[in-house]
């Protein structure tokens, strides 16, 4: 039997011929490129998704949530010892190279609207510096201020890979050494129809979609960069998101917690704005640690209140973790254990008997947050919102480029005022044009002990750098 009927065969008994009615329709090249994404199916996984869409996933209201253990912002002097210690130690594991950095930008950003990696989005004040260029710059200034430098893992996508990895060239990688930054791509899984038949977005494609951010671990594991880590001698994970140019991944503080209270996964939370901000809270769910998405918090805890009248569940979910890198190991070393989370939507797809039309169907993700729960011990640090989460998620609105270049030139100003310099003029957008290079200062206090600091004149703005 040939190979192309041995997959015909293959499909039909997975309820999938459809896929393949049109093959004697295309082209030698469009054959091969059907045949190739159908090659690499994985049909047993196909049969579970299929079920889950006849079962459907628990529902957010049969479970039970508690808010977690916080470690906070405003700290009491047994609370200011341990930090003081924390800081020491996550230096010491920086020193020695023990920590490795994991940035996901395998998302589509379509939010935000824009057409290609979103690490090339433009977010600087003044300078224009792009998202990847921020998170360089940080990683860099981690390697000056405490040594030891460990690889960084930037996973992509299918959709942008190719891009991304042409970015770092054309940027000469960013001033970092090439040999320290390892890319890596999660696995796309197919979009189904409410039947849980595949659907094909062209003649010669399915509708392929990325496995979610919990699929980090699993191509961690698969694509070597897990072995890469242990034979450099990493043993953490800095894991942070792509769309936040403030998250700080070399942050001491949190790597020491981490470290010190001999966890498995840790993450730093901000408190939520008010009850509708759209992110996730960190809490108990059913007892075991995790993530309850916004839009899966009933309304009655979302804006249920904490005797002193804070928000009750109030610890937002900045998607920055540490997670050890032998956890990493053990969690995908027989098959990565996640919940699947399934979101419909409406598709444009290709219909061999109708060309393309909207349909409405699925696509599945796991989330690296529904890891926590599996983590022996684990942090929950609270950090401040104004220097560590401000993230490019829409175009425009709340969470866009606009918000975020606001928030970094504000924070900046704030800097300058407390050390008692002269701030700039505002800006068009209404904030001062002013920028400081996380190699000179990542926070107020590293910048007034460098203070009285000189700033290049950059068109009529303040660039620290
Ligand atoms: C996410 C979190 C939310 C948190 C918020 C903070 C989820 C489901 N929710 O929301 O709890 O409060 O961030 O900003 O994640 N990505 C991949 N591959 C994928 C999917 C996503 O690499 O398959 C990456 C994206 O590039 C991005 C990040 O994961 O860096 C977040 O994905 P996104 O879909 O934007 O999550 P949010 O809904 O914003």
């Amino acid at each position: 039997m040939s190979r192309v009927e041995t997959l015909i065969d293959r499909c039909r008994a997975a309820g999938q011929g459809h896929v393949l009615a049109h093959w004697d329709g295309l082209r030698p090249k469009q054959q091969a490129n059907l045949l190739a994404q159908l090659d690499g199916l994985d049909f047993e996984l196909l049969k579970t998704l299929q079920g889950l869409i006849r079962q459907g996933v628990p529902t957010a209201s049969s479970q039970t949530f508690v808010p977690p253990d916080v470690f906070p912002l405003v700290r009491d002097d047994t609370q200011q010892r341990e930090a003081a210690r924390a800081v020491l130690e996550g230096e010491r594991l920086q020193a020695e190279g023990k920590v490795g950095f994991v940035l996901v930008a395998g998302g589509q950003g379509s939010r935000l609207g824009y057409d290609g990696p979103k690490g090339c989005f433009e977010v600087g004040p003044l300078s224009g510096r792009t998202l990847f260029g921020w998170h360089a710059a940080r990683l860099l200034a981690g390697r000056a201020r405490y040594g030891g430098g460990g690889p960084w893992y930037i996973m992509t996508s299918a959709t942008n890979d190719a891009a991304t990895r042409a970015f770092f060239e054309e940027q000469d990688f960013f001033g970092m050494d090439p040999d320290d930054v390892f890319f890596f791509t999660q696995r796309m899984l197919p979009a189904l129809d409410l039947e849980g038949r595949i659907l094909l977005s062209a003649p010669d494609s399915l509708f392929l979609a990325p496995n979610g951010h919990g699929g980090t671990l699993e191509a961690l594991a698969s694509s070597g960069a897990l072995a890469h880590a242990s034979a450099r001698g990493v043993e953490l994970l800095s894991y942070f998101q792509v769309d936040s140019p403030v998250a700080r991944p070399t942050d001491p503080l949190f790597l020491g917690l981490h470290s010190l209270a001999s966890a498995q996964m840790s993450s730093k939370v901000v408190k939520k704005r008010s009850a509708d901000e759209k992110v996730g809270v960190l809490g108990l769910v059913d007892g075991a640690l995790g993530c309850i998405e916004y839009s899966d918090l009933p309304d009655d805890l979302r804006g249920a209140t904490a005797p002193n009248g804070e928000l009750l569940f109030h610890a937002g979910n900045i998607a920055n973790h540490i997670l050890n890198v032998e956890f990493v190991e053990q969690l995908t070393s027989s098959g990565l254990n996640l919940p699947w989370h399934v979101a419909r939507k409406t598709m444009q797809v290709f219909d061999p008997e109708e060309g393309q039309r909207a349909c409405d169907g699925v696509k599945f993700e796991t989330f690296v947050f529904d890891a926590l729960g599996q983590s022996k011990n684990s942090v929950t640090l609270e950090v401040d919102r104004r220097t560590e989460f401000s993230p490019v998620k829409n175009a425009a609105g709340s969470d866009s480029p606009q918000t975020c270049r606001a928030d970094m030139a504000n924070t900046f100003a704030e800097w300058v005022v407390a050390a008692g310099g002269d701030l700039p003029a505002q800006g068009p957008d209404g904030f001062p044009l002013i920028e400081v290079d996380p190699r000179v200062a990542e926070c107020r206090q590293e910048f007034l002990d460098l203070w009285p600091l000189q700033a290049e004149d950059l068109g009529g703005g303040q660039l620290y750098s």
